[in-house]
């Protein structure tokens, strides 16, 4: 089975980014991992421990790979290499405009830009708020060349209860849109009013 790549930028929601990583290793998906400095910054503020504490702990599962971000010789900086397609979970700002215009400077967005140019899936989780008008206009540029724009916008219909049921209704999303589940779990799909 052809990798999902996992990209991790420095936007908060390094729990969305951990809950993805978690959920296509329990699936036994190989999956492909590149952090940027930035994401590494929010993940101690945001998690209380180090991005390399949990990387550890997936280094032990053998569906794991891990590139550092300058890593431009890594597979996936190439067209050649087959992908299932890519995650940027959470997505920076920076990372949009990076994205949105071809920028290709570590192996992250290098990465995003094979997905964009192979006509792979491309899931972007945005995360900024509130969105001034070329972040808007960078969201538009991606959607138009075929990304998926998910934000991490909670299903208040299903009345989270806390941070871990949005975190999984957000990963379930994002499994669909990358094609490795067929539909969200029964217990996150819309009933509508049920008497
Ligand atoms: C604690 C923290 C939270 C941040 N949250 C966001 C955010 O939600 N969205 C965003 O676009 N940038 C956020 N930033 C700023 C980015 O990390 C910064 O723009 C960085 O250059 C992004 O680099 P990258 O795209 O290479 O990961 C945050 C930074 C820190 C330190």
């Amino acid at each position: 089975m052809n990798p999902v790549v996992v990209g991790i930028s420095g936007a908060s929601g390094s729990a969305l980014a951990q809950g993805t990583v978690d959920e296509l290793l329990r699936r036994e998906v190989p999956t492909v991992v590149v952090c940027s400095n930035a994401a590494r910054l929010v993940w101690q503020q945001e998690m209380g421990v180090s991005f390399n504490h949990h990387l550890s702990q997936w280094q032990e599962h053998p569906h794991f790979t891990f590139h550092s971000i300058n890593e431009l010789l890594a597979p996936i900086a190439s067209g050649t290499y087959p992908t299932r397609g890519m995650v940027v979970v959470p997505c920076s700002m920076n990372g949009v405009a990076s994205m949105a215009h071809g920028l290709a400077n570590n192996l992250l967005f290098r990465a995003a830009d094979v997905c964009l140019k192979e006509r792979r899936p491309l899931v972007l989780v945005p995360r900024e708020t509130p969105l001034h008008s070329v972040h808007l206009e960078n969201l538009l540029t991606l959607a138009r060349m075929g990304a998926v724009i998910l934000p991490p916008a909670p299903a208040f219909y299903l009345k989270p209860q806390n941070i871990d049921d949005i975190v999984r209704f957000m990963v379930s999303r994002v499994l669909v849109a990358l094609g490795v589940d067929a539909a969200m779990p029964a217990d996150l799909q819309y009933r509508g009013t049920e008497d």
